[in-house]
């Protein structure tokens, strides 16, 4: 079986190849622009994109839409990670964060996915906190200032273990149980 992972971020690429390898399902990975409107609601940017790709022909994709809510600055950047990540960045937020005492946030993914002619779109979760400062070199965007455990970063972590716990590895897990179901092969995600 064969997925377009279609993204621009190198990173989710990455932890969709090594998810899926493992479950024999070869991901390959395919820049096809589409719009990603502007919605309170990950799951309303998803289902537009996919209605946009298969209006032009695309099928056998996933694409994913993820953002950082962090419950002290009532869900900020949520909706708007992408854009605070490309000007505020990591340090922006921990500047914001300074001195407040309820870091605990949650990363959301929700994933769109066609396949075989049926569209499964589901949304994953993965709660933790806003560290004090930056720690790892591993990942991508917020990984540095992310921790699922308190101890380390998402950044300090094998991608396995990201996986293993994370919002894309979680919703990842939930296609899969999906595509099982959906497409009746046996087999654990
Ligand atoms: P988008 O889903 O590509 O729009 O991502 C929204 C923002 O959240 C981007 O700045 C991503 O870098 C960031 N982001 C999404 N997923 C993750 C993750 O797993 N770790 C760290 N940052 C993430």
């Amino acid at each position: 079986m064969k997925l377009g992972v279609i993204t621009s971020n190198p990173g989710k690429v990455e932890e969709y190849r090594r998810y899926f390898e493992r479950l024999g399902v070869e991901t390959v990975h395919m820049r096809i622009p589409y719009d990603e409107i502007q919605s309170s609601e990950l799951e309303e940017v998803v289902r537009k994109g996919m209605d946009e790709l298969k209006r032009k022909g695309v099928s056998d994709f996933l694409i994913d839409d993820s953002g950082l809510f962090i419950n002290d600055l009532k869900g900020f950047p949520g909706v708007w990670s992408a854009y605070v990540q490309k000007t505020i960045g990591n340090d922006g937020i921990l500047k914001i964060m300074d001195g407040v005492e309820d870091r605990s946030a949650v990363f959301k993914c929700c994933i769109g996915c066609n396949i075989g002619g049926r569209d499964i779109v589901v949304t994953g979760v993965c709660g933790g906190t806003i560290l004090e400062r930056s720690r790892g070199t591993e990942g991508f965007g917020y990984d540095p200032i992310f921790s699922h455990d308190g101890v380390r970063s998402f950044a300090e972590i094998p991608i396995d273990e990201k996986n293993a716990v994370s919002h894309r590895g979680v919703a990842a897990g939930m296609l899969t149980e999906e595509m099982m179901k959906t497409f009746c092969l046996e087999g654990k995600p």
